[in-house]
């Protein structure tokens, strides 16, 4: 009997940075990744189009690929959307992506961290009681960085390059001297895509945190069934160019995709 897939979307390319995490962790593992390119970014819209898309991009997976675990790869959907689908389907495991605040606030050392999300995330009710279970034990410098995933959605490299600056500078001073952020969130499942660039700019010494690995974890932990042996099969679709999704799958993992152009 072959292992049924786990389903992961995002509102575009982002959810590659997780998708990433669970090919290590469950190297055997299918997986179908939906990008919903046609309608990104998430993170400037209307919580209302948010749901509707994450419920509609969860059925599709449940009625096409019959998905034995959902992962939302967006922290954007996450906080508009996951108690909403886990209502609709209370026979699948659902796990989602939250900002990593806590082990941020055990990590510094200074008890400064800057948060980069996106407006939607930082807005919703969802991160409001996540900031307000750990607002003391550390000081938490939010920056809704407006624009970035769109443009690293795009591929669009100056654009990438002039507002991670732009949100970066706003943090204020970063770094292990006193007073200083010592530690960054990324809470936009796009943003450790371009981790290079951010280090650069935040300089060396400065942690930054991504909630791949752990949501990993917490994946390998809710799977009903595991796949232990074999060559898993990878099933792609985007609501946007199919190309767009094939290039950047080449680009983050090293794999070539077959991208199903997807109307839902
Ligand atoms: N990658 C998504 C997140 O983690 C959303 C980016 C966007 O579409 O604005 O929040």
């Amino acid at each position: 009997m072959t292992t049924r897939p786990v389903g992961v979307f995002d509102s575009g390319i982002g959810g590659l940075s997780v998708l990433r995490a669970l090919r290590a962790e469950l190297p055997h593992q299918p997986f179908v990744y939906v990008a919903d390119s046609g309608q990104a970014p998430y993170g400037e819209r209307d919580t209302g189009h948010v749901v509707a898309r994450s419920q509609a991009l969860t059925r599709h997976l449940r009625k096409a690929h019959d998905i034995q675990t959902l992962v939302v790869a967006c922290n954007t959907a996450t906080a508009a959307a996951i108690h909403l689908l886990r209502d609709e389907h209370p026979d699948l495991p659902i796990v989602g992506l939250e900002p990593a605040l806590k082990p941020a606030a055990l990590a510094s050392h200074n008890g400064r961290v800057g948060v980069l999300a996106t407006r939607g995330t930082l807005a919703s009710v969802k991160f409001k009681a996540l900031h307000d279970s750990v607002a003391n034990q550390a000081t938490f410098v939010l920056r809704a960085c407006d624009g970035l995933a769109d443009a690293i959605e795009r591929q669009d490299l100056p654009r990438i390059e002039a507002l991670a600056r732009e949100h970066v500078s706003a943090l204020g001073i970063c770094g292990l001297a006193a007073g200083a952020i010592d530690t960054v969130v990324l809470g936009c499942t796009h943003y450790p895509l371009i981790e290079p660039l951010l280090r650069s700019l935040l300089g060396p010494d400065v942690l930054l945190l991504e909630s791949g690995a752990p949501v990993a974890r917490q994946t390998r932990r809710v799977l009903p069934e595991l796949a232990q042996i074999g060559v898993p099969v990878l099933a792609w679709a985007s609501t946007g160019p199919p190309e767009d999704l094939q290039r950047a799958v080449q680009r983050w993992l090293g794999l070539q995709a077959r991208v199903e152009a997807l109307r839902v």
